[in-house]
């Protein structure tokens, strides 16, 4: 309420537009959603069904078409940065992934390349060579730990890390990027340090430590660690990364070096294909579906997915667009000036004031970067948002395939 200048809060309407406004939008990201996974874990809040090749399909036969009504709107060709698939999980339908490319390609030239979230069983020469045929350039693992104690804990099977290695060494690709899961109950540093070279050994030049949300709709025992333990975990964990020379691209991930990045969130716009797939726009946010059935549905009457819709008032947007930059624990004064056409000074200039001296950012050439305790503040503010925000509304929106209205 603060930060927007408003009481109103964020309303989203099952109201929606065959209309999609994205041809004045610079720095697009698009976004493909992909909901089938082999076995179901407890703990995963994400739009997710059990995989059958004839649903999988018919699926992709929509999401195709989907991708046809929504690229057709911009005349020409749109520049895209970068195109992620995200599931459930995409490798299952790894021989599609040509054929949506084609489409995407018919009316999107991507310029940072394509990538691909896999499930460890995916990790094998054949099925990477397909991805690379495809013209995907960039791989996230789902590892969650190398360690069979906790892959016991998340009900997973254990990771093979040799076979990972030797396939990843067969199939080189330019982006490896490793997810693992921290903050698990009886998680220690030495736990996490040890996932983490393992997994810069075993191939990636990229990690991402997700701290464990407890999302209230999924059947997972597990329990959020308490703020205390996990704020020193993240400091510790942080400081080794970057004691080891490792560049912090976001507030939960590492790399080699400077330029390797895979990251769906940080775009000023984007647009999600499929069910679940959320689109940002300059001046809205709408989200798909979550019922692939309504999906496939909706798309053979040619209309649009869209089940839930806001639109923002300026203040709202300006609060949207500060805080996934912040992600990336760096904000740029000329960027929002550019998005917006208003100084973040202007708009922001005491807010900046306070944070500079609660020592959350220092402030140097023009940008705002998080400290060690900004970058934790954000971690702790972003999982209130998820449970406030996003776990209600998906938990409305995994029963509910067009709810009327939603208040956040
Ligand atoms: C779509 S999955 C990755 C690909 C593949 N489906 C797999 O599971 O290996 C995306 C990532 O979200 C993270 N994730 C899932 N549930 C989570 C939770 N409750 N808290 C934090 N991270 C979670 C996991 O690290 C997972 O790798
Ligand atoms: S964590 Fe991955 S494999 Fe497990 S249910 Fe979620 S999307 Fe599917």
């Amino acid at each position: 309420m603060w930060l927007t200048r408003s009481v109103r809060p964020f309303v989203f309407t099952n109201e929606y537009d065959q209309r999609l406004p994205f041809s004045d939008c610079s720095n697009l990201g698009l976004y493909v959603h992909i909901p089938f996974c082999e076995n179901i874990c407890s703990f995963c809040p994400y739009c997710k069904v059990r995989y059958a090749k004839e649903s999988c399909d018919k699926y992709i036969d929509a999401l195709i078409q989907e991708i046809h009504l929504a690229g057709k709107q911009h005349f020409g060709k749109k520049t895209a940065t970068s195109l992620y698939f995200g599931g459930g999980t995409p490798a299952l339908a790894a021989d599609r992934l040509k054929d949506i490319i084609g489409a995407v390609n018919d009316h999107f030239v991507i310029t940072e390349g394509i990538g691909v979230e896999l499930h460890p069983d995916n990790v094998k020469p054949d099925v990477l060579q397909i991805l690379k045929d495809a013209g995907v350039t960039k791989l996230s693992i789902g590892v969650q730990s190398f360690q069979e104690k906790y892959q016991r804990i998340l009900g997973r099977t254990c990771v093979n890390a040799a076979a990972l290695k030797e396939a990843l060494a067969e199939e080189p690709f330019e982006t490896v990027s490793m997810d693992f899961i921290f903050a698990l109950p009886s998680q220690t540093f030495d736990d996490l340090k040890t996932d983490i070279d393992a997994a810069f050994r075993h191939g990636a030049n990229h990690v991402a430590i997700y701290p464990f949300i407890d999302f209230t709709f999924t059947d997972s025992r597990l329990h959020a660690m308490p703020k205390k333990e996990k704020r020193a975990l993240l400091d510790k964990i942080a400081s080794y990364c970057t004691q080891q020379g490792y560049v912090r691209s976001s507030i939960w991930t590492f790399s080699t070096v400077e330029n390797v990045k895979y990251s769906s969130m940080t775009r000023d716009n984007y647009l999600g294909f499929g069910c679940s797939a959320a689109t940002l726009l300059k001046d809205r946010f709408k989200i798909n579906t979550f019922s692939v059935e309504h999906y496939c549905r909706r798309i053979y009457e040619r209309k649009l997915p869209t089940s839930l819709t806001t639109h923002f008032s300026l203040r709202q947007r300006m609060v949207y667009y500060l805080f996934w930059t912040a992600y990336s624990t760096k904000v740029s004064a000329a960027d929002f000036e550019k998005f917006f056409g208003a100084s973040l000074k202007k708009m922001y200039g005491m807010e900046i004031r306070i944070a500079k001296l609660l020592g959350f950012i220092n402030e140097e050439n023009g940008e705002c970067r998080l400290t060690p305790k900004g970058a934790f503040y954000f971690h702790y503010y972003e999982s209130f948002y998820t449970l406030a925000y996003i776990d209600k509304m998906w938990n409305i929106m995994r029963k509910e395939a067009f709810p009327e209205r939603i208040e956040l």
